[in-house]
């Protein structure tokens, strides 16, 4: 028998135990494997949270749990990046294996921490920590381990594909959408961590030290949000035949990985553009399998707590067959991929200019794209107001990161331009 204690007893906690309980005989019948349930630590151990439990579960002195000897593995389940790491840490000293969902503890301390489970001789499961029920950590490090990654995109949050199918699909406005999406329970704590990329970039790079075997953190990623999408560029990317999505984007070009979360325009013929709502969904392009796609729940109860209940059983496969404490979870190749700097990036772009309705402003515009080697698909200006600000959208070839802010900088202070700039990148292909 392997005995498992959970540290953290909210949404995901709630459901790998509830996992853990309903499918004990399955697990048992598919592995040979009893996996037992047998402490839970949490402040609040009053609470109904729809499940039975035994006498004597239930503890609110987490350190004991870690320090009881019968239990094999700790699964870390309160996230964030302070307390949780001093449990994590102190559970691996202890030679206790570890499963967690926490992606901002991975992609803040992951070297630590995988330093740690190495000198300990034990394992850190993170299944759960990247897009929910959908295993694509196996993915990437088991499933598509014989390929060179050329690409990952995903929706790696829930929250913002919410919001943004909602903005899409009714037209709403963004503030709006937000406050349904918090209370539908999908959100991270502290929302902004969901509306402004920061979750997906947790998730993002971690994907990507299991793509490329070199340790990525959080401070690697470029990161930008949807809080500033209006739904008048929905629209007009509609227009375009496009899909307006948070998508988070890792690609090797000559050596070098490009790392970025952003609200990008995908063609609306794309599978990734049809993943609506709270599903998740991440792109894998790899040189031998070439094109895959992985689709799921990315977040809730049920769905993540499948994920951290695969890690469970996963370890205690390997402590069954005493080849768990052989291999940790987080190697990294001795040649590091070098980042490639976000002025560097090539992509294609959608520009919105308040522009005043007036001969020769279109020219002027597009003179300064040509000077930056910016080249024009396609234009469209809508209304007519002679000596007002219009819209004037632009979507244009590819162009590089740096030459787009200069062109920008000089646009915006032209005096027949009448405000910042909406700038969002294009992936694609039928544009490029
Ligand atoms: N806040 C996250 C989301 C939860 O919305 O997807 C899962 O990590």
């Amino acid at each position: 028998m392997i005995n498992v204690g959970i540290i953290g007893f909210g949404t995901v906690g709630t459901g790998t135990a509830k996992i853990l309980i309903k499918n004990r005989s399955v697990i048992k019948e598919r592995t040979g494997i009893d996996i037992h349930l047998k402490k839970i630590a949490d402040l609040d151990i009053k609470k109904d949270r729809g499940i039975k439990l035994r006498q004597g579960v239930l503890t609110t002195d987490a350190c004991a749990l870690i320090n009881d000897r019968a239990i094999d593995i700790v699964v870390e389940l309160i996230g964030g990046t302070t307390i949780a790491k001093d449990m994590v840490l102190m559970a691996l000293k202890a030679g206790k294996h570890v499963v967690t969902a926490n992606k901002a503890l991975l992609a803040t301390h992951g070297s630590e921490i995988f330093r740690t489970a190495a000198k300990n001789r034990v394992r850190v499961g993170f299944e759960a920590a990247v897009a929910g029920g959908i295993p694509i950590i196996k993915v990437v490090r088991e499933g598509l381990v014989a390929n060179r990654i050329k690409a990952i995109y995903g929706i790696v949050n829930g929250t913002t594909n919410y919001i943004l199918t909602k903005m899409t699909d009714e037209k709403a406005e963004f503030a709006d959408v937000l406050k349904e999406a918090q209370k539908l329970g999908y959100a991270e704590a502290d929302p902004t961590y969901d509306v402004e990329g920061i979750d997906s970039g947790h998730k993002l790079a971690i994907l990507a030290t299991l793509a490329y075997g070199s340790s990525f953190s959080i401070r690697d990623v470029h990161i930008e949000g949807i809080s500033k999408i209006l739904p008048m560029d929905i629209e007009f990317a509609r227009e375009l035949g496009y899909k307006l999505k948070l998508l988070a984007i890792a690609k090797e070009t000559g050596g070098k990985v490009e790392l970025r979360v952003h609200p990008t325009m995908v063609p609306e013929e794309y599978l990734i553009s049809k993943v609506d709502g709270v599903y998740n969904a991440v792109y894998v392009e790899g040189d031998a399998v070439g094109s895959t796609l992985y689709y799921g729940r990315g977040a809730g109860d049920l769905p993540t707590g499948s994920a951290v209940v695969s890690d469970i059983v996963d370890i205690a496969r390997g402590i069954v067959s005493g080849s768990a404490e052989q291999f940790y979870s987080g190697s990294v190749s001795p040649k590091p991929k070098s980042l490639m700097k976000m002025d560097e990036v090539i992509s294609m772009y959608y520009f919105r200019f308040s522009a005043l309705d007036q001969p020769g402003v279109l020219s002027t515009i597009s003179g300064i794209l040509g000077k930056y080697d910016i080249s024009i698909i396609s234009v469209i200006q809508k209304g007519r107001q002679l000596g007002k600000a219009v819209p004037l959208v632009v979507l244009t070839h590819l162009a590089r990161e740096r030459d787009v802010a200069a062109a920008l900088r000089e646009i915006n202070r032209l005096p027949v331009v009448a405000g910042k700039t909406v700038c969002i990148r294009v992936e694609g292909l039928h544009a490029a």
